[in-house]
């Protein structure tokens, strides 16, 4: 059951296109994240779901009805701002009821929403507080019991943690996924941290400049990014323009520096490629399908439960990652080192065009 849909939705400010035309599908009970950089459109596509703001051309679909210009009052999606913008001058449970009062419902009724949604975002006790006797946390459970207490069909949640230290970050994380799983509620969830689209996400669309460039669950674009921009801000990563200088069908042979790979796969089309590789698929010992490249150690990065290797072959540095400490004992800054790569853990993408 599709419950949002935008379809080719173009949206201008003067000269700025922000949105080139984006397509989404997202599904009722689903929690899907638009990720990508500052700047790429994310805060401007909530807010015309939203209905703060209308698009230029292309439609918005919630189930079978289209609500492209419906205003934001009646369209069943809200959306809790980056900044939380709760009213200062208002209790926690003035703040929470405050929808539902515009709503005229019963005294006793919107008393027992207040409640449920008190408990649902664990503020028991704190009804009588204002925002600024809160933590930022505590703001953010606010703004969310706020969102949640008028029963929307979306709720929209823009950059929600950006604003809270890296503990809370976490501990906020998995509070939104446990109240999205409780209610079964469709949430599309907007941040710039790919690390933390991983973490809740059914499906993440990843946007760059107005467009949106690959939608998959947080597997399918960590390991099969179908382009350099989404390789590239998935993590720390390797991303080594290289050439195609043998073709057979989609078997290739590409050249980086001095080195000559052969026996990857590539799809796509043109001689200037990008060879995408994990840090954690490069391996120091061979195996039976690996390729092999010569270098030297530049550095050696003890992170605790992980150590980063960085080679340099010719220009080009490479990071490795493992996990056993056996395997890099020996290894110091200018030695030789060889690492070697499963030809399958080799992504051959066509290089960005600037
Ligand atoms: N009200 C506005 N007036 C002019 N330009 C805007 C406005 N809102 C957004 N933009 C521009 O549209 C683009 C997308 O912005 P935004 O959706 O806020 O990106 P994000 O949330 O991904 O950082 C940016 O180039 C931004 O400067
Ligand atoms: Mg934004």
């Amino acid at each position: 059951m599709v419950e949002v849909k935008l379809q080719n939705i173009v949206k201008t400010f003067g000269e700025t296109v922000a949105l080139k035309g984006i397509n989404l599908e997202i599904k009722h009970g689903e929690l899907f994240t638009l990720l990508g950089p500052s700047g790429c459109g994310k805060t401007t596509t909530l807010r015309i779901i939203a209905g703060l703001e209308y698009p230029d051309t292309g439609k918005i679909y919630f189930g079978d009805e289209e609500v492209t210009y419906l205003p934001s009052h009646q369209k069943g999606a809200v959306l809790v701002f980056q900044n939380y913008a709760l009213w200062p001058h208002m209790s926690v449970s003035d703040n929470i009821a405050y929808g539902l009062k515009i709503k005229k419902l019963p005294k006793d009724e919107v008393m027992r929403k207040v409640q449920w949604a008190l408990e649902l975002v664990k503020l028991k006790g704190f009804e009588n507080r204002y925002p600024t006797q809160l933590s930022g946390g505590q703001q953010q459970r606010v703004a969310i019991a706020r969102a949640l207490v008028v029963e929307p069909k979306v709720l929209l949640l823009d950059e929600p943690l950006s604003n809270l230290d890296a503990k809370l970050r976490l501990e906020m994380r998995s509070e939104i996924r446990r109240i999205q799983r409780e209610l079964g509620i469709t949430v599309i969830y907007v941040t710039h941290d790919q690390e933390e689209a991983m973490a809740i996400s059914d499906r993440i669309a990843v946007m760059n400049v107005g467009t949106v460039e690959q939608i998959g669950t947080p597997k399918d674009i960590y390991e099969s990014p179908r382009t350099e921009f989404v390789a590239s801000f998935m993590g720390k990563t390797n991303v080594v323009p290289a050439k195609i200088v043998e073709r057979d069908g989609n078997h290739v042979a590409v050249e980086f520096e001095n080195f000559h790979l052969d026996g990857l796969t590539y799809t796509g089309e043109g001689d200037r490629v990008v060879l995408v590789i994990r840090p954690e698929r490069i391996r120091l010992k061979p195996g039976k399908n690996t390729v092999s490249l010569l270098g030297t150690v530049d550095l050696v990065e003890y992170y605790g439960f992980f150590i980063e290797v960085i080679g340099l072959f010719g220009e080009t540095r490479l990071i490795a990652r493992t996990i056993s400490d056996k395997e890099v004992e020996s290894l110091r800054p200018t030695k030789e080192v060889t690492f070697y790569i499963d030809r399958d853990d080799i992504i051959v993408l066509p290089k960005q065009q600037l």
